[in-house]
């Protein structure tokens, strides 16, 4: 056999290799997409604090991006992310508090709700008024956690607006 014999046949081993080590990826590729991916998403539910931290009126949450509300034993929490775009809502007190049914149920409100991204605005139950806002401030589900009684809410659990958690 010549050198140029040789050659042809271990470019023609090497070629065939090259093309069963790219088949066998593909197939193990394709085996891996039928395995379910775990998740790793964060938790939705967060804790809050001891609902005694939480003052008559309104708390400002940062990290959670929520308006906690509290009118004596009862809370309700409104989310700050602004239905348009996404960006953070700012509370603007009301010079006179005023209550008003929402969804049957009586409301106290004492803020209105401005977005500095686009000029939203919001009333105090989260009802969209103005500017690019397609829908209202979602309210969040509050709860009470079993083991040490602080505030629970749940970012991925939108509620109604006569929604409210009673503290005895
Ligand atoms: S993101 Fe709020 S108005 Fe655009």
């Amino acid at each position: 056999m010549s050198n140029g014999d040789n050659r042809r046949e271990f470019l023609i081993k090497v070629g065939i290799g090259g093309g069963l080590a790219a088949l066998a990826g593909q197939g193990i590729a394709s085996l891996r997409s039928l395995v379910p991916n775990v998740s790793y998403d964060a938790p939705t539910t967060v804790k809050l604090g001891p609902p005694a931290e939480f003052p008559d009126g309104l708390k400002f949450l940062p990290d959670e991006r929520l308006f906690v509300f509290r009118d004596g034993n009862t809370f309700h929490a409104i989310s700050a992310v602004c239905t348009h775009l996404g960006c953070t809502v700012r509370a603007e007190a009301l010079s006179q508090p005023e209550t008003k049914t929402v969804d049957g149920k009586p409301l106290r409100l004492t803020h209105r709700f401005l977005c500095p991204c686009h000029g939203s605005k919001y009333s105090g139950d989260g009802g969209n008024i103005s500017g690019p806002a397609p829908k209202p401030l979602a309210w969040c589900h509050l709860s009470l956690a079993p083991d040490d009684g602080q505030l629970v809410a749940d970012l991925a659990r939108p509620v109604e607006r006569d929604f409210r958690l009673t503290v005895g």
